[in-house]
């Protein structure tokens, strides 16, 4: 007799932090972790935008704190992991959302640009992992935000890029060396849009309508669009898959034209 019971794709009860959380797609899956009933920490630089994104995580019954991180700053991760372990006793899930980008050349990037990026895209995933496995001492998920920049060229972005080829080259170092304790994949995601991006991938423009004509499903994602695929990585539904990259990109980057 065959058993068609599976686990749930959920999140709810896990205990998660998610760094980079209080905007963008880090700050949605904070918000849709917490809907679904984790206790959630949000952090980033802005004790503002922390406390403005807790009062909203409580709004749905679960547990936060307050903390402030720069992912920079090895010793700001070090301060989130004893927050996270006074409030809630340990961390479940880990997520690493922060980002940060430059628009120099290949020919004109410097060492400021270039070291600025990937600190805060490349070094930031691995001080984040460094900080973070301790407390995962009952074993959990980690979820590095990457980019299609990391198999995809793309004009202009070259730190970028460089260093989310580097975050997902790291995710599979790290799934193999975490195993079978900590899972740690990635998420591609594709165009999105967030309050940050939202000019320059407004309707009507010429970038948008060249992304918009390339992808097969015609369009820009939602922020919220990129909280089912960490739901699925954070929760016990995919507790065989490590090391893996999921795209999100509405089919962007396997389209020719
Ligand atoms: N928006 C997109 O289209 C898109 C596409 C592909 C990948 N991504 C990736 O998704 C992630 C989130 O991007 P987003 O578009 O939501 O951007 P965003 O700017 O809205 O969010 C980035 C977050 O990182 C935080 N942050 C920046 N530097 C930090 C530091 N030194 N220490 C701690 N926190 C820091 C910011 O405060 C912010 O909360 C990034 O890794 C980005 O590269 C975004």
């Amino acid at each position: 007799m065959v058993s068609y019971e599976h686990t749930p794709v959920t999140v709810a009860g896990k205990r998660a932090v998610v760094v980079g959380g209080t905007s963008g797609i880090g700050q949605a899956i904070a918000l849709g972790f917490a809907a679904e009933g984790a206790d959630v920490i949000a952090t980033s630089r802005s004790e503002d935008a922390v406390e403005e994104t807790a009062a909203e995580i409580e709004e749905h019954g679960v547990d936060t704190a307050r903390v402030t991180c720069d992912v920079t700053d090895a010793e700001t991760l070090d301060e989130v992991r004893e927050t996270a372990e006074d409030a809630f006793g340990g961390v479940d899930v880990v997520v690493a959302s922060q980002g940060a980008i430059s628009r120099e050349t290949v020919r004109d990037i410097g060492d400021d640009d270039w070291d600025f990026v990937t600190d805060v895209a490349l070094d930031g995933v691995r001080r984040v992992t460094q900080a973070m496995a301790p407390a995962m001492d009952g074993g959990g998920s980690i979820v590095n935000i990457s980019s299609l920049a990391a198999r995809l060229a793309m004009a202009n972005l070259p730190a970028y890029s460089a260093a989310k080829g580097g975050v997902e080259a790291f995710t599979r170092a790290s799934a193999k060396e975490l195993a079978p304790e900590i899972r740690v994949n990635a998420i591609a995601p594709g165009f999105v849009i967030t309050p940050q991006n939202a000019e320059t991938y407004a309707e009507g423009t010429e970038k948008r309508e060249k992304i918009d004509d390339r992808t097969p499903l015609g369009r820009v994602a939602d922020r919220e669009e990129m909280v089912g695929a960490a739901v699925y990585l954070a929760s016990d539904a995919s507790s065989f898959v490590t090391g893996e990259v999921l795209t999100v990109d509405g089919g962007f980057a396997d389209s020719a034209f």
